[in-house]
């Protein structure tokens, strides 16, 4: 074990306020396919999660239970375990900020940086977002309430302890520059250097005294160690540092990849390699943020009432089925729609036919024509040839591919195998080579080759669809767990012949996507709509001084129009017309990214228009243009002949999604 090279991978830590929808579940079941993809490539691999179980959102929501806190998240946690053993997310250790090994290291580390001056005293004066947990500065609000949720704030002032993050501002920004694999993919890497590292660091509150669910500061009891300090720590505290046994830090520290959302992002790879440094300890190799999947264009909420809820999905249709979906549907990195549409066309479509008729039919081929047993073959012709050049090269690029997180490609690499195989079988024509002699034999290799393409098949959908391979390898009679590692990759022509097939169910029966759809979509009433944002304060001599003249509009009526700086991600030309591009927009790491489709093909073209930030009317009804959704405008200059046209765009420096007024 010692000898092998080691991977240490984890989610974030999940705030057990709430059942846990599958957004959250995409995050663990990319975490999961990763670490059974190392773990197949032989590596000593660690796959870390947990929960993050401090604060006030905790303690007042144990308080309405008339609860304690930790009785409160006990039962949470439960559920949180249930679904994941549900969705085979097979984790190595399951850390609770509550647990007395994170707690006890976590005082270590407080003191130790408070010893070394880099955690100080002084107070706090701001305002406090109690649902996300987090202090902002006057200037930050967004209209008087919470930038991040929109909802209200609370005013506090106490005592508090500081971490010296300004101090380390300049070793970071080097440090980030110089390892441009730290932060993945590299457009969140932009983000933080120019939106919050360049423009400067505060130092960070990381001690409340006001907060009792907490780990108290050991040697100034009324202060409790204040959310990121203790949370991000999870991340050595489950491996042993600073307690009697640090054998698995010693192991497995530094982390191979942090796998984190894009709104936590900026705090695994600003505050923690910061305290990191500040202790003397090696970075994580990586931090990736995923994008969000995103239903109607929200991001889903327990509040907005649009979750999704994953043991439903898993108990309706599988976990393996569920696993495909989220890691087949979106590039990894970017926002994916969900949609119960797209997942039951994924399901007929990928699994059924693609993958379950493939199997299903080249069993029932070997049972009807060779008695089922899988046949010698004989001389491989061209056809063949080709169809086991795709299987020898599709290990090499799954591995490029999952070596990148792009699970959805290396997805498609195998879908490539599949379809081929499904194609290979409508060329050579089994049930016409089955009526001479001659074709008999030549029947026996296409069989051999369709048996051994799918045992390959199987093999590499494993990381991902953990369920599946075991009941493939079932119908095709392969037994030798040999046989089904990814050694077994190396060459093709390991599967013996005389193997005895066995045809067994559907692996993924046809789903009648109409009547389903009818039973299962939640009605349209049952999502609330979000509130709209609160208007700022008005003066009423505003209005007075208002005059109605022709064509002018007061202030509040250009208040209504909400214009914000876009980033452009990706850009393509819409089929069919010479005028229109379609855009992915990002509005920064707390929204939905969108798609806007805009009349300017004559004056850009999609490669220079990605990168550019962009004045975006955000809050326009949302229209179909071609058939697609477009969700908002880009604004731009013309002329009167409409011959020039120009972008309007924003100074540089400006982070994405900033509000222009
Ligand atoms: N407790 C913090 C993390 C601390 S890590 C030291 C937290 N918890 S969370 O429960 O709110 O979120 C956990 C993870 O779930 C985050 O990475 C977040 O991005 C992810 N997701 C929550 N909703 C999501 C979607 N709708 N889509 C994809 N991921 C989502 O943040």
């Amino acid at each position: 074990m010692e000898n092998r090279e080691k991977f240490y991978i984890t989610t974030p830590i999940y705030y057990p306020s709430d059942n846990l929808h599958i957004g959250h579940a995409y995050c663990s079941v990319a975490a999961d396919t990763m670490a059974r993809f190392k773990k197949q490539q032989g590596y000593d691999t660690y796959f870390l999660t947990g929960t993050d179980e401090h604060g006030q959102k905790i303690e007042r929501k144990a308080e309405a239970k008339g609860v304690t806190p930790q009785a409160y998240v006990d039962e949470i946690v439960r559920g949180i375990k249930e679904l994941w053993k549900l969705m085979d997310v097979e984790y190595d250790d399951f850390i609770r900020t509550s647990d007395e090994r994170h707690v006890k290291a976590v005082q270590k580390v407080f003191r130790r940086l408070y010893e070394q001056g880099d955690i100080y005293k002084g107070s706090y004066e701001g305002w406090y977002c109690t649902p996300c947990e987090s202090f902002f500065t006057e200037l930050q609000l967004k209209d008087g309430c919470c930038p991040d949720c929109g909802r209200p704030v609370e005013k506090t002032c106490e005592e508090a302890y500081f971490f010296r993050l300004n101090k380390y501002q300049d070793w970071l920004i080097d440090y980030i520059e110089s390892h441009p694999d730290f932060i993945q993919p590299a457009s969140r890497k932009n983000e933080m250097l120019n939106n919050f590292l360049r423009p400067g660091l505060s130092d960070l509150c990381v001690s409340r005294t006001s907060i009792k669910w907490g780990v108290p500061v050991d040697f100034d009891e009324k202060h409790t160690v204040y959310v990121w300090l203790d949370a991000l720590t999870n991340y050595i505290t489950a491996l042993g540092y600073e307690s009697a046994d640090d054998s698995l830090y010693r192991r497995y520290w530094p982390a191979d990849i942090h796998l984190v959302g894009k709104e936590i992002v900026r705090f695994h790879t600003i505050i923690w390699p910061i305290i990191l440094h500040a202790l003397d300890l090696p970075l994580p190799k990586q931090v990736f943020g995923h994008g969000w999947l995103v239903l109607d264009g929200m991001k889903m909420s327990k509040s907005l009432g649009n979750v999704v809820d994953p043991v439903v999905l898993c108990n309706r249709y599988g976990s393996d089925a569920i696993r495909y979906f989220l890691m087949r549907e979106m590039p990894f990195g970017s926002d994916g729609q969900f949609s119960y549409e797209a997942l039951l066309t994924r399901i007929n479509a990928d699994l059924a036919n693609d993958l379950g008729n493939l199997v299903s039919r080249t069993v029932a081929m070997v049972e009807k024509y060779f008695d089922g047993a899988v046949p010698a073959h004989g001389e491989w012709n061209e056809t063949d040839r080709a169809l086991i050049a795709l299987a020898e090269q599709t290990p090499a690029k799954v591995r490029a591919h999952m070596d990148e997180l792009q699970f959805s490609i290396a997805l498609q690499d195998i879908w490539q195998l599949i379809g081929d195989c499904n194609r290979y079988i409508d060329v050579n024509a089994p049930w016409v080579l089955c009526k001479t002699d001659e074709g008999r034999e030549r029947l026996k290799t296409v069989m051999y080759a369709l048996c051994e393409c799918i045992r390959f098949a199987a093999v590499l959908i494993a990381p991902t669809m953990p369920e599946t391979p075991a009941r493939i390898m079932e119908q095709l009679g392969v037994d030798d767990a040999a046989l089904a590692g990814w050694d077994s990759l190396g060459e093709f022509g390991r599967l013996a012949a005389g193997t005895k097939v066995q045809k067994g169910d559907a692996l993924f029966p046809r789903i009648d996507i109409k009547k389903e759809l009818a039973d299962i979509v939640p009605a349209p009433a049952a999502v609330k709509k979000p509130e709209p944002a609160k208007q700022p304060q008005k003066k009423a001599e505003k209005q007075q001084d208002a005059v109605a003249q022709d064509g002018m509009i007061t202030i509040d009526d250009f208040d209504r129009v909400k214009l914000r700086a876009a980033r452009i991600l990706t850009a393509e030309k819409v089929e069919g017309s010479d005028k229109l591009l379609k855009f992915t927009v990002g509005l920064g790491s707390n929204d939905p990214e969108r798609t806007v489709v805009s009349g300017i093909a004559k004056f850009y073209t999609p490669e220079e228009m990605v990168g550019k930030q962009v004045v975006l009317v955000s809050n326009l009804m949302p229209a179909k243009l071609r058939g697609i959704r477009s969700e908002g405008m880009i604004l731009c200059a013309s002329d009167a002949a409409d011959q020039a046209l120009k972008l309007v765009t924003v100074e540089p420096g400006m982070e994405d999604g900033a509000y222009i007024r």
